[in-house]
């Protein structure tokens, strides 16, 4: 596992989104994930919603479910499912500034539910899902094994998990972890980030059988083209963008240099993007 030379805590992850919350919906809007191209013609925000409906899809909902979003962001993907699947969503994040957002949601429909909770430190009961799903939140925990252990103990026998992560690149060469891979885990408050091999290592040791793991890598990397464009065109534009950038206090200004770290880490295969699928077997009858 690629590790910061930094340590980064649940509270500096928490900041990083906090601090971020203005200019996270600004330039990624209510999802904060990748896009995903299909056809190659999707425009930004059907490419967000195609990669909530490809992970879905992997974990075959039914109406009347019950099912946990690990790392909510918003609550954009809690409520796309809600609407599309009928299902009923329980959504986490560590963020103050995200949950005040998903609240919102959650006013609107009985389907959802939002908690500012550490999900290391879950107070759910065992069981107490039918699945469970996590759209980059797992590169931010420190401890990827009990985020897998934490998985498998709320989901009931039956249950599948989905999880779209950041994955580094099998044995990946000292100059990919130096100038890549290790400086885009310190900007981006990743305490590690874990390769595919890895990935299924703690899901299979956790107790789920993997069922596969997807690299679509080359289907969402458009997403760091367009953020940087994005975030270039704000700095030329809007003043508080280039005092936010310019001011010593600011906490998290230093994931600008992540843009076209995380752009050429794609381009050159050192970071994958991952569709880990499992399911946590029924046991004996
Ligand atoms: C990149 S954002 C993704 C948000 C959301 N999944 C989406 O796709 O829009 C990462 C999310 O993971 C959450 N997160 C990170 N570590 C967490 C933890 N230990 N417990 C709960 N949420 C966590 C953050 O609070 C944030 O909401």
């Amino acid at each position: 596992m690629i590790v910061p030379r930094e340590p980064q805590t649940p509270a500096s992850v928490a900041d990083h989104y906090d601090e971020l919350d203005p200019f996270y919906r600004e330039i990624w809007g209510e999802h904060v994930h990748h896009g995903l191209w299909t056809t190659g013609r999707e425009t930004p925000d059907q490419a967000v919603e195609t990669l909530v409906a490809r992970l879905a899809e992997t974990m075959a909902l039914e109406p009347g479910q019950h099912v946990c979003d690990i790392g909510c962001g918003y609550g954009a993907t809690a409520e796309w499912l809600a609407k599309h699947y009928e299902v009923r969503v329980t959504g986490i994040t560590l963020s103050s500034a995200q949950f005040l957002q998903a609240e919102e949601r959650a006013a609107r429909s009985p389907l959802l539910q939002f908690m500012r909770q550490d999900w290391l430190a879950n107070t759910f009961e065992d069981d107490a899902f039918d699945h469970v799903f996590a759209i980059e939140s797992s590169e931010h925990m420190p401890d990827k094994q009990r985020f897998f252990d934490e998985a498998y103990r709320t989901i009931r026998p039956g249950g599948r998990i989905a999880v779209c992560a950041w994955l580094a690149r099998e044995r990946a060469a000292p100059w990919e972890g130096r100038f890549l891979l290790e400086p885009i885990c310190r900007e981006g408050r990743l305490p590690g980030m874990g390769s595919a091999t890895e990935y299924c290592a703690w899901a299979e040791k956790a107790g789920f059988t993997v069922d596969g793991i997807e690299d679509l890598s080359t289907k969402v990397r458009r997403t760091w083209a367009l953020c940087a464009g994005r975030v270039a065109g704000k700095l030329l534009t809007e003043p508080r963008y280039r005092r936010y950038l310019l001011d010593a206090r600011s906490r998290n200004r230093i994931f600008v240099l992540s843009l076209p770290r995380i752009w050429l880490a794609y381009a050159t295969g050192s970071m994958i993007y991952g569709l880990l699928t499992a399911h946590k077997p029924l046991g004996p009858a």
